[in-house]
């Protein structure tokens, strides 16, 4: 049979980049494992139906049955792993989902990629990665001197969403260190890109800015994020899973530091030039400094030289250029956003933003 990957999470942002760029790259089949939360939009991967290189399964990482099944009917060689609750406005009014899926899920398909590796032999047991795709959050906020977050800096998470996901790191370091499973970890800076839920900064700040909303920015705009493009990202989680050492953790990030203020003023300047006709320009009058994030982290930025240096990987994208390619990317999939901007979607915007 035909070697597979089990992908956890495809439907979702990172996730879909990552299928649609391992069908179209490479030979491998693809089996894609998703809940379908709010966030989960198979319509994403719609250009791969009838594909005989990727299958859809909808279902809960938590249902050690189904997992189990999927790894041993797909001939598995390598589980790719995005399935998370990811947004941290989220996980300050509601943490619990996030231990659940990204604790608990992490750990139950741990046990089942362990039963099913130990069961294996010779190629297939020493060919066998975990890769856990994780977030630069579990180091924690930086002083606007501090050097950058290297993989030996220490875990200080401070949201529950950060939290969720170092403990789930440290589940994916313990199962090497244990039983010898070959895990490999990567924490990366603050995605954007296509098929990005508009929750998030840069997407929220999109469709406010095409709808001539108010674009809310927390506290001073100062807080910094280091902001990497979503193909680069891809790109890095494909060159770990085929080069990275088992056991190992990288850091992949842009080395392109941002104040959230200078993000959202690029994408109002670039709004401004592609949509010329639009009654909001300029779009900078539509920013509403707002009630800032409870236990906001101050900045945040990724040493990426270790992935650098030892498996060759550096970004192609700068941020201007990969903005561009994200508004313009939105502006022509207005389909998409209608369809994700649904009943719940305003419901949370009410929620996190009516009285702030
Ligand atoms: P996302 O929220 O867009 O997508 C998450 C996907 O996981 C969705 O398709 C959802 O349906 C699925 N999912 C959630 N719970 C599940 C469960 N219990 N079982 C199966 N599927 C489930 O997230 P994203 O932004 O694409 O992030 C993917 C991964 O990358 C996450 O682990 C996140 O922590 C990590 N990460 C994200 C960023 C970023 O900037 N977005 C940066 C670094 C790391
Ligand atoms: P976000 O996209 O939620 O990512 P993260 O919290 O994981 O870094 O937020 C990016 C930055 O933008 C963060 O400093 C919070 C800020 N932010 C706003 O100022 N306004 C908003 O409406 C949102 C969603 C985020």
């Amino acid at each position: 049979m035909a070697r597979s990957i089990l992908v956890t999470g495809g439907a979702g942002f990172i996730g879909s980049n990552f299928v649609l760029r391992t069908v179209a790259t490479s030979d491998v089949h693809v089996v894609n494992l998703d809940k379908l939360t709010y966030a989960g939009n198979p319509h994403n991967l719609d250009s791969l139906r009838g594909s005989s290189r990727y299958a859809f399964v909808q279902g809960d990482i938590q249902d050690r049955e189904l997992v189990r099944s999927l790894l041993r009917t797909y001939n598995v060689c390598a589980v790719v792993h995005f399935a998370a609750e990811s947004h941290v406005d989220r996980s300050i009014l509601g943490p619990e989902e996030f231990i659940r899926t990204n604790v608990g899920g992490t750990f139950a398909l741990l046990e089942e990629a362990k039963s099913y590796w130990q069961s294996l032999a010779g190629e297939a047991k020493s060919g066998f990665r975990f890769l856990h795709v994780s977030t630069d959050e579990v180091y924690g906020s930086l002083g606007p001197k501090d050097p950058a977050f290297t993989e030996s800096t220490a875990y200080a998470p401070n949201s529950p969403y950060a939290a969720s996901k170092a403990a789930s790191d440290h589940l994916v370091r313990a199962y090497h260190h244990t039983y010898g499973l070959h895990t490999l970890t990567s924490n990366c800076s603050n995605n954007y890109g296509p098929y990005q839920f508009p929750e998030k900064l840069i997407p929220l700040t999109i469709l406010n800015a095409l709808n001539g909303k108010a674009i809310p920015v927390y506290g001073d705009g100062k807080n910094v994020r280091d902001w990497l493009y979503v193909e680069d990202h891809c790109d890095a989680i494909s060159t770990i899973l085929a080069h990275g050492k088992p056991g190992e953790t990288y850091n992949v990030g842009g080395s392109s530091e941002k104040a959230n203020i200078e993000v959202v003023q690029t994408i109002c300047e670039l709004m401004d030039e592609l949509v010329p006709q639009s009654a909001s320009r300029p779009h900078q009058l539509l920013i509403k400094f707002v009630t800032d994030r409870p236990g906001h982290d101050r900045r945040y930025a990724v040493d990426a030289s270790k992935l650098r240096r030892e498996l060759g990987w550096q970004p192609r994208e700068n941020f201007r250029g990969g903005i561009r390619k994200t508004i313009e990317w939105y502006l022509g999939h207005k389909e998409w956003l209608d369809s994700v901007v649904s009943g719940t979607y305003k419901d949370w915007i009410a929620a996190q933003y009516a009285t702030r």
